[in-house]
């Protein structure tokens, strides 16, 4: 076993230690930049934290892989924030509004690129699998990412097409991390799977918490601009579920009609869809929510291990819920 404090300090020492190459810099210094302004790693973190369920050592065949998929992530949210219009990640600028829409795309292509080369340092006897799986996370996520900006068109979406939407978006990337520390660790293929789903329930916790801190957050903690979603009509799983319990749909569509031309016409809307958030006591619905996926996730890491090594999946699974950036 591999406890928190050992993992942290690997943690810092791969991403202080992180290089990319030096020309041509137009290219490279984004990918420096978003390794560089952080973010909360629990991905790379989580994929060792499931390794060391088996394992007492890191090596470059673990560090690789989880290394990918934390600039797998930074290469989805460099293309998240040009799609969602949003101008602050990590509490700094996006990559789109301090270079260009144009780099931010070939940056992010180079990013996913420098990510497949660091899933391939894992072992030569789970390389397949590892790539397989890596792969077909990465196409879900652009699947997800795409039912995200359809949604945006749609009045209303079922709640469990939303579900399945984040589960794409979101939940296959932390599953795959899960899952990616078991496979390398050599757990077994029915452990694989159970810590898969663990990882996948906390995903959905995860950006439940997202949407919810999208509305209830404090920006200067949570580094992103509060009503971003509400302002650009995202549809997040508090307004899902607003919209499953108002008596009256259509005030909510009024609200989502808004007019956002100048900052004044912003807070109004932010202002109006907060009071309904309000009324319908969704935010409250979001935490039991968060609560109830996060339990489920706990019950498959139940499957796989008891004891201490349960306790460390819990710990992590605490820090999720607990999230305010
Ligand atoms: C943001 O992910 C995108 C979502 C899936 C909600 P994180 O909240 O993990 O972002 P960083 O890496 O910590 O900035
Ligand atoms: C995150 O969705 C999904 C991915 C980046 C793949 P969001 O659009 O809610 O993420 P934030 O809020 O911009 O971090
Ligand atoms: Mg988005
Ligand atoms: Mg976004
Ligand atoms: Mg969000």
């Amino acid at each position: 076993m591999i406890p928190e404090n050992k993992i942290d300090q690997a943690i810092r020492e791969l991403f202080d230690g992180f290089s990319f190459p030096d020309r041509p810099e137009g290219l490279y210094d984004p990918l420096r930049y978003m390794i560089e302004i952080g973010g909360k790693r629990i991905r790379p973190k989580l994929c060792l934290t499931t390794y060391g369920l088996y394992k007492d050592d890191l090596g470059p065949e673990i560090l690789g892989p989880a290394s990918a998929l934390e600039v797998c992530h930074c290469f989805t949210l460099i293309h998240d924030d040009i799609m969602d219009g949003s101008p602050l990640r990590r509490g700094e600028p996006t990559v789109w509004k301090k270079w260009s829409p144009d780099t931010a795309i070939l940056s992010g292509d180079a990013m996913l690129i420098d990510s497949y080369k660091r899933v391939a340092m894992a072992p030569p006897g789970v390389l397949g699998d590892a790539l397989n799986l890596f792969s077909t996370t990465a196409a879900e996520v652009c699947e997800g990412q795409q039912f995200d900006m359809d949604f945006e068109n749609v009045v209303r979406v079922p709640m469990e097409d939303y579900m399945k939407m984040i589960g794409l978006k979101t939940g296959v990337l932390i599953a795959c991390s899960a899952k990616m520390g078991a496979l390398i660790g050599g757990a077994s293929g029915k452990d694989c799977a159970n810590l898969y789903k663990y990882g996948y329930n906390l995903g959905l916790a995860f950006q439940v918490a997202d949407d919810y801190l999208d509305a209830y957050g404090d920006e200067k903690v949570f580094g992103k601009p509060i009503g971003g979603d509400i302002v650009h009509n995202k549809k997040c799983w508090l307004t899902t579920r607003a919209l499953d319990k108002a008596p009256d749909p259509l005030k909510i569509e009024e609200v989502a009609n808004m007019l956002v031309d100048t900052q004044e016409d912003k807070e109004r809307k932010i202002a109006a869809m907060m009071a309904v958030y309000k009324e319908l006591e969704v935010g409250r619905d979001a935490q039991e929510e968060i609560c109830r996926l996060t339990d489920k996730a706990m019950e498959y890491a139940a499957k796989v291990c008891s004891g201490v090594r349960y306790e460390q999946l819990r710990r992590f699974a605490d820090k999720l819920i607990g999230r305010t950036r």
